[in-house]
């Protein structure tokens, strides 16, 4: 599949990595140096490429993974992204990442949704810090893989979504509709507490069980 980043920095650039690594085409677009788009492309290694906004929007599936306050940027510079597959990692936060800007009756994915009506937007990835990908892409292929929500309202870009949380070494649970962000995105923000606490690493997953 050919995958657009736009925003190639923390999550963009590991997950484009990680996306290229499993054998997809990506494109790094949008950080604030070309350079910089070409040394991640280069380090991805297969069919991975430096591009512009504009490029990313017209693979078959689009990242975004931008600062919340870089959405209608880069939304803007992306162009049409109508009937365009869409995952978000992206968390409605303030400027210095301390509080959710959006939240209880609404969501950033749902707000997002709405800036794109025509796009088949679906959330997965941000319910981790990024500096666990590549410890669960090195364990892939051992048992009791990680889980992963993702939720959407559309099925076409759930099912591309589940498949590239597959690929990147998690198993995918599907949450439901677009509005279970509004769970979603606060269960982040405890995410990062653990991961983030003093003292302690940050690469960090977690797992769902069932018992029956
Ligand atoms: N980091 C995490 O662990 C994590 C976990 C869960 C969810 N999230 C969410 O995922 C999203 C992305 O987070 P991140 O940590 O990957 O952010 P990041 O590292 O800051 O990456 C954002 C990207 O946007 C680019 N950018 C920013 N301003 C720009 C501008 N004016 N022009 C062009 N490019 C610009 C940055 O460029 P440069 O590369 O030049 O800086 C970078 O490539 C956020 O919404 C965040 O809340 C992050």
């Amino acid at each position: 599949m050919r995958i657009g980043i736009l925003g190639s920095g923390l999550m963009g650039g590991k997950l484009g990595t990680l996306f290229a690594r499993a054998g997809h085409e990506v494109i790094f677009s949008y950080a604030r140096s070309e350079a910089k788009l070409k040394r991640l492309a280069r380090k991805a290694g297969g069919k991975a490429r430096a591009g512009t906004p504009r490029d990313a929007s017209e693979c078959d599936a689009v990242l975004l993974a931008v600062h919340w306050s870089r959405i209608d940027d880069v939304l803007k510079r992306a162009g049409s992204l109508s009937g365009k597959v869409v995952v978000t990692c992206s968390m409605p936060m303030n400027a210095d990442n301390t509080k959710l800007v959006v939240a209880h009756t609404s969501s950033g994915a749902e707000k997002l949704a709405r800036k794109i009506p025509r796009a088949r937007v679906v959330a997965a990835f941000g319910t981790v810090p990024s500096e666990v990908f590549f410890d669960v892409y090195a364990a892939r292929r051992k048992a009791g893989r990680p889980s992963l929500v993702y939720y959407g309202d559309d099925r076409k870009s759930k099912n591309v979504a589940a498949g590239l949380i597959r690929d990147a070494g998690f198993d995918p649970v599907d949450a439901g509709p677009l509005r279970m962000a509004r769970f979603a995105e606060p269960f982040t923000m405890l995410i990062a507490q653990l991961a983030y606490e003093r003292r302690k690493s940050a690469r960090l997953a977690y797992r769902f069980e069932r018992f029956g």
